[in-house]
């Protein structure tokens, strides 16, 4: 996959995209970023691209075609999805992560200052995008939220092929709690199951420990997921434990 963004700070993203899991990914040829300025097409005098509201108020907003032709400039690379970043947008979350991974190319508008001419939002963008109810100072880091997280979802960009899969949300749970050596930890113990080396009754550890971690934190989710049959008898088993304590 390629992910385009577009941005008046194209220096912000170094840091974050330079190292780690994306850092490999990158140089192993899994997903390509790049960083593209629009100020580099603001062909005025002083390259500007925001101006003054229309109708008064205050705050700067960005000017249209400086984004248009940034966005015209970059080389086609397949399917394409082109996102506006926008307080006002779809909410970001996992489904949505999952559905632009689907893409070959992903173009990530950032806006700064009061936000972007509406016709970006009208006639360039395939559609906005929140990734929460707050508002950022400009969509870099939205930005990167959404470059971090669908990057993750294209083979090999993890290495081991299922992780993405057990993840928080991937399959509509919360994930179960994860633990490594030392096995006793200032008095505290790893649970026994997970060093019992019985493959079956970890499986089935770590499904009950997910399906409590979203009861307990997160029960909105459990209205939309499928539950196996074998999870009526992990909930009722829950349930009970909670019932008892
Ligand atoms: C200061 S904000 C503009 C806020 C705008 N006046 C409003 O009330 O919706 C500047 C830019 O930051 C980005 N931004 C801020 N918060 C965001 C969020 N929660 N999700 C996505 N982008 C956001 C957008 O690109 C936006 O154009």
């Amino acid at each position: 996959m390629r992910i385009d963004i577009i941005s008046l700070f194209p220096e912000m993203f170094a840091g974050p995209l330079g190292h780690s899991i994306i850092k490999r990914a990158l140089d192993a040829g899994f997903i390509e970023i790049g960083v593209t300025n629009p100020r580099d097409f603001a062909f005025d005098k002083h390259r500007i691209v925001d101006d003054y509201p229309f109708g008064g108020g205050s705050g700067m907003v960005m000017k249209p075609d400086p984004l248009f032709l940034a966005v015209e400039s970059l080389a086609a690379a397949g399917r394409r999805r082109v996102v506006l970043l926008c307080p006002g947008g779809g909410r970001f979350d996992q489904a949505k992560a999952e559905e632009l991974a689907a893409y070959d190319h992903l173009v990530l508008i950032c806006g700064h200052y009061e936000g972007v001419d509406e016709r970006v939002k009208e006639h360039l963008a395939d559609e906005a995008i929140s990734i929460g109810d707050y508002v950022l100072t400009g969509g870099e880091l939205p930005a990167m939220v959404i470059a971090d997280t669908v990057a993750r979802l294209i083979p090999g960009v993890l290495g081991a092929s299922d992780a993405a899969a057990q993840d928080s949300f991937a399959s509509g749970l919360l994930e179960y709690p994860h633990y490594t050596r030392p096995r006793e930890f200032r008095g505290w113990e790893v649970p026994e199951v997970l060093v019992s080396g019985d493959h079956a009754k970890i499986a089935r550890w770590r499904r009950k420990e997910s399906l409590r971690r979203t009861l307990e934190r997160r029960p909105d989710l459990l209205d939309e997921v499928e539950l196996e049959m074998s999870d009526a008898v992990l909930l009722r088993e829950i349930l009970a434990e909670r019932d008892k304590s």
